[in-house]
């Protein structure tokens, strides 16, 4: 028998308002987690089980999803899944982590105000490798529309068309809940940065004002080898690690993005979120090894396309515009069956990009435009160009259920640019009761209050 070395660790996650200081000058009345933005990073090594307790004191229902871990549908905190955690109430998730990798936890109820709002943070979980840095930090990246007295405030209606249209972004560049903040590192060194994008809409396109760094990991957890580089395209939800230094004494540069024209009508800017400055030189330990794992390919580039999926952007007679995925709005898309492998052409007919997102499993890129990638990858989350194409393989493997996948541009998921779909299992048959936003019965409901 397998001993028994699962770990249990517990986590209490509790949604308010409260007031958060952003910068000197500014504070905010913010939602959020355990009172900061982003909620306490959530800690684990691979193969632990986290229970999350949730509180919900808001005044409004929410519940919460944990980005990019592959937990069984029950646990995924959408409202298809679960019934929403009532103000007043708590629900605890609990999930075995079985990836080492850099995800987060986000509301995934009314998102366009929730998140904006700060509803966000961390979840790593640690691998077992040989890489050395001198230390490691997270930086969760987020950008906020406030009004001149820093309040969220709705716009007017044509204010509101933008947003819904573009996705809402705004000129408060946080990291980590902060305003220009100012990163302290020591000359000599080299360390591991976990960048997870929680904008609702921005791209961020990491750079540190031309500095090289490794990529060494991306939404999955590490790739096979490091690739040099000196800028690195993040869209909402997706997360990258990178390995940077050592640099000279006396040395500053921003953590910046550079401006990225996903074509929507906000004007593209390059954007400083924080300065590092280089202090006195320290020792290092730090070890990069050459090879950190295989990544086995899943399908090859010329794969039979198993689905179409159509991200579009079509005329409406209701909304000027609407956003669509197949053709429709929150749809409901063809099962899926455990154990048989998925090749999907995701398409985007718009002339907007839009960053795919699916939950609970990862992904090959196994093609872009008729290309291959130039390096392999687990993904979660992928940018798709206007008018192209990219060709994903993945395996639903034993964890039946409901499940979705979306635009990550919330106002835009808002909107309907998203899909529901069922993982079954085709020896025991559909689960019940599993039409649209509906629970399954073996759902452990722990909300008090209903
Ligand atoms: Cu991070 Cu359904 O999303
Ligand atoms: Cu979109």
């Amino acid at each position: 028998m397998k001993p028994n070395t699962t770990k249990i660790i517990n986590y209490e996650l509790i949604a308010s308002e409260f007031d958060w200081k952003i910068s000197e000058e500014k504070t905010i009345k913010a939602w959020g987690f355990n009172n900061s933005i982003p909620g306490p990073a959530l800690k684990a090594n691979k193969g632990d089980t986290l229970a999350i307790k949730v509180k919900n004191n808001l005044d409004e229902p929410t519940v919460v999803h944990w980005h990019g871990i592959r937990l069984p549908s029950s646990m995924d905190g959408t409202d298809d899944v679960q019934r929403t955690i009532q103000p007043g109430g708590e629900f605890e998730y609990r999930f075995v982590v079985p990836d080492a990798g850099t995800f987060w936890y986000h509301s995934h109820q009314n998102e366009t105000v929730q998140m904006e709002r700060g509803m966000y943070g961390a979840l790593i979980v640690e691998e077992d490798s040989n890489i050395v840095t001198d230390a490691e930090r997270v930086f969760m990246i987020d950008d906020m529309k406030l009004n001149a007295s820093n309040e969220f405030k709705e716009g007017n209606f044509f204010q509101r068309w933008f947003e819904r249209h573009d996705g809402r972004q705004g000129d408060t560049l946080l990291i980590n809940g902060k305003e220009n903040s100012v990163i302290e590192m020591s000359a000599g060194q080299t360390e591991r940065w976990r960048f997870i994008n929680a904008s609702s809409a921005k791209y961020f396109r990491l750079h540190l004002s031309g500095k090289q760094f490794k990529i060494i990991a991306t939404d999955g957890g590490l790739l096979e080898r490091s690739i040099d580089a000196s800028e690195v395209l993040l869209v909402p939800g997706e997360r990258v690690e990178i390995v940077v230094g050592s640099f000279k004494e006396g040395d500053a540069f921003n953590v910046e993005s550079l401006p990225y024209n996903r074509m929507s009508t906000i004007k593209p800017k390059h954007d400083v979120y924080a300065t590092v400055r280089i202090g006195a030189t320290q020792p290092t330990k730090a070890f990069i090894p050459e090879h950190f794992r295989d990544i086995e390919s899943l399908a090859i580039q010329d794969a039979t396309v198993t689905r179409e999926v159509k991200f579009s952007v079509d005329p409406s007679l209701k909304h000027g515009i609407d956003f669509h995925v197949n053709g429709d709005v929150h749809t409901a898309d063809k099962p899926v069956y455990v154990g048989e492998l998925q090749v999907w052409e995701v398409s985007n007919t718009s002339l907007m990009d839009h960053p795919f997102h699916l939950h609970g499993f990862f992904f090959q890129v196994i093609e872009e435009n008729g290309k291959m990638p130039a390096y392999k990858a687990w993904k979660d989350t992928v940018n798709i160009k206007p008018r192209s194409k990219v060709k994903i393989a993945w395996m639903p493997d034993n964890r039946p259920g409901m499940w979705m996948y979306h635009c990550h541009i919330l106002e835009h998921h808002e909107a309907g640019m998203m899909a529901h779909f069922e993982i079954i299992d085709r020896a025991k048959g559909p689960m019940q009761h599993h039409h649209h936003h509906h629970l399954c019965e073996n759902v452990p409901i722990k909300s008090p209050g209903l």
